[in-house]
């Protein structure tokens, strides 16, 4: 089993107001699983992507990966683990701003110790359509191809589970398609996991499984 969660709960205090975003959700993924991730907006999809690559804590629950229970991981240990098994692209892409196009798909590499860091990234660059934009900073490229350039580093250390919020949401149909199956040919390929959150439903479908994440709770999908 690559993730297992248990009843997750996540609340947030805001004004003296609390927000109750997950109240018991559970999710498993195997290897080579797809798993799409719908629900409305501000149902708290990228709140539980955000546990789940351990960027935010979890209040109560049970995170296990590759079977080892992580729930507590500092977060030392959690950013080890991204670095070296999870790749997380974001709803806002999170690219660094002062490091070209190519630098930030290097630099999980370079974190790993890659040696041929600058030759992988710039063919999986070269893999999402930019090869020619490898020398560009985030500001000098549309949105469409910042959320190329996230995707790209994602991949780049060959997780074991990829992560990705709503990853085609600044691409046109054609591109999308593209950028996806490539993602989806690796997860094959490699024996990986992805979890994704889309509002699309043509790419949910895609997905050998789907939830609804709905007032806190995951609930099966169609597929
Ligand atoms: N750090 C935070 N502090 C307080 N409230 C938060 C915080 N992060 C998220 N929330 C609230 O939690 C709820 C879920 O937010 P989240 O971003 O997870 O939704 P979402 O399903 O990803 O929405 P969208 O489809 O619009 O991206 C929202 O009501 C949001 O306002
Ligand atoms: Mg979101």
């Amino acid at each position: 089993m690559i993730l297992e969660c248990n009843n997750l709960h996540k609340s947030f205090s805001q004004g003296g107001n609390v927000i109750n975003v997950l109240k018991g959700a559970s999710l498993s993924l195997e290897e080579k699983d797809t798993l799409a991730i719908v629900g409305k907006s501000g149902s708290g999809k990228s709140t539980l992507l955000s546990i789940l690559s351990g960027i935010e804590s979890v209040d109560s629950g049970k995170i296990s990966f590759l079977d080892k229970d992580i729930t507590h991981y500092s977060q030392q240990e959690m950013t080890e683990l991204r670095a070296k098994s999870i790749g997380v692209v974001f709803q806002q892409f999170h690219l660094i701003e002062h490091l070209s196009a190519l630098e930030n798909v290097m630099l999980p590499l370079e974190i790993i110790n890659e040696p041929d860091a600058k030759e992988k990234a710039m063919s999986l660059l070269v893999s999402v359509g930019l090869g020619e934009r490898a020398n560009h900073f985030p500001n000098q490229l549309s949105g469409g191809e910042k959320q190329r350039v996230a995707i790209a580093r994602a991949m780049s250390n060959r997780p074991k589970l990829i992560l990705a919020d709503e990853p085609s949401g600044s691409l046109d149909e054609d591109t999308g398609t593209t950028i996806m199956n490539l993602l989806f040919d690796l997860v094959e390929k490699e024996n990986m996991g992805l979890i994704l959150v889309t509002h699309e439903l043509q790419l949910a479908a895609r997905c050998k499984k789907s939830l609804l994440l709905s007032h806190g709770h995951l609930e099966a999908g169609t597929n």
